[in-house]
């Protein structure tokens, strides 16, 4: 009896099978009702008593072990789609399902584009940075709230290794290693430590601008947001420039596009003002210019700054920051075709 469960393993064992149907015949053949392992339970009452136990445990390892072997390669079948690619070698393949682009690539790429149309050309920096890089060299004073473990993520004893909060620390960054002229955006990831809501993340992401040259004024820093905010949101739409306050600009302000949903006639995205608050902006400080050596008589600037989730909210309409994370396969499949 023992001699015939081996071999009968044995067989399971080495069975191979090409497709879901041909796995149904090897689970009728040995765990159906009249399957093989079956017809030794059958056998087991004239088993001598004292070879019971032994004989008994090895038929019930048996059923385990082909139980197992079944499931297993019915789910690989199902999984692949019961692809029958055993009994045909020369069969097509199966077509790969193609992916989408997150809906924060696309809304990025989509301002790259747009700020590469005026020349501005792309740069990046670390994630993990210096206080001088993300505080100090913007002009933030010592006792500024941001430095506080309340809003920024240390990573270590050292208050000088933190996680970057915003990507104004990539301006430093690029104008320390470059003289004016620079004219570039800046991409990326930053970290701020607040409670996760569906309005606001630790995690999230910012794209950072920046011109220095002579005689930049502005009317410059104006007329480049409404030419970008007409390319992003449409030509209809208008911007109005608020008074602001950020320790790396001077003067600085806040920049609202006419709300793109109700074209300005106010509605509950926009909280029935008629404007949308995109991004904050100013010239860049003349302390902040010296702090990377760059003649600040000589040269002036303007920079701004944007959350790509807030963007990419409001022109696909999402309420949830959180999907953004997720990444449920149902909410990333309506944008458009990875390409
Ligand atoms: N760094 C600011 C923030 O995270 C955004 C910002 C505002 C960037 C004004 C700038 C600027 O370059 O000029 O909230």
């Amino acid at each position: 009896m023992l001699d015939k469960i081996k071999a009968l393993q044995e067989e399971i064992k080495s069975a191979v099978v090409s497709n879901l149907e041909e796995v149904d015949e090897l689970r009728i053949r040995y765990i159906s009702k009249k399957g093989s392992i079956n017809k030794l339970f059958a056998d087991f009452k004239n088993v001598p008593a004292e070879q019971k136990k032994e004989v008994g445990k090895a038929i019930n390892d048996l059923k385990d072990f082909a139980l197992d072997k079944i499931n297993s390669l019915k789910e690989s079948f199902e999984s692949n789609g019961n692809s029958d690619i055993g009994s045909d070698l020369t069969k097509p393949g199966e077509p790969m399902k193609l992916g989408t682009r997150h809906p924060l690539a696309i809304v990025k790429n989509e301002i790259i584009s747009i700020f590469g149309r005026l020349g501005f050309t792309v740069a990046e920096g670390p994630e993990i940075e210096d206080d001088w890089h993300v505080f100090s060299a913007l002009n933030f004073p010592p006792e500024h709230p941001a430095r506080d473990m309340q809003d920024t993520f240390f990573i270590e004893k050292d208050p000088d290794v933190l996680l970057r909060t915003h990507t104004s620390s990539v301006q430093i960054r690029v104008m320390e290693r470059t003289q004016p002229p620079i004219r570039a955006i800046f991409p990326g990831r930053v970290f701020r430590n607040e409670a996760i809501s569906a309005r606001s993340h630790c995690i999230f992401h910012q794209i950072e601008g920046l011109y220095v040259d002579e005689n930049v004024s502005f009317a410059d820093l104006k007329q480049t947001l409404l030419y970008f905010a007409k390319e992003l949101f449409g030509e209809d739409t208008q911007i109005r420039l608020r008074p602001s306050y950020f320790p790396f600009t001077e003067p600085s302000a806040e920049m609202d596009v006419s709300c793109s949903i109700c074209g300005g006639e106010g509605c509950n995205v926009c909280k029935y003002t008629g404007w949308l608050e995109i991004l904050g902006c100013g010239m860049v400080d003349p302390n902040v210019l010296e702090a990377c050596s760059i003649d600040s008589k000589k040269y002036t600037g303007f920079a701004f700054g944007m959350g790509i989730e807030r963007i990419t909210m409001l022109k696909y309409g999402i309420k949830d920051i959180r999907h953004f994370f997720e990444n449920d396969v149902r909410f990333l499949k309506q944008f458009e075709s990875a390409t």
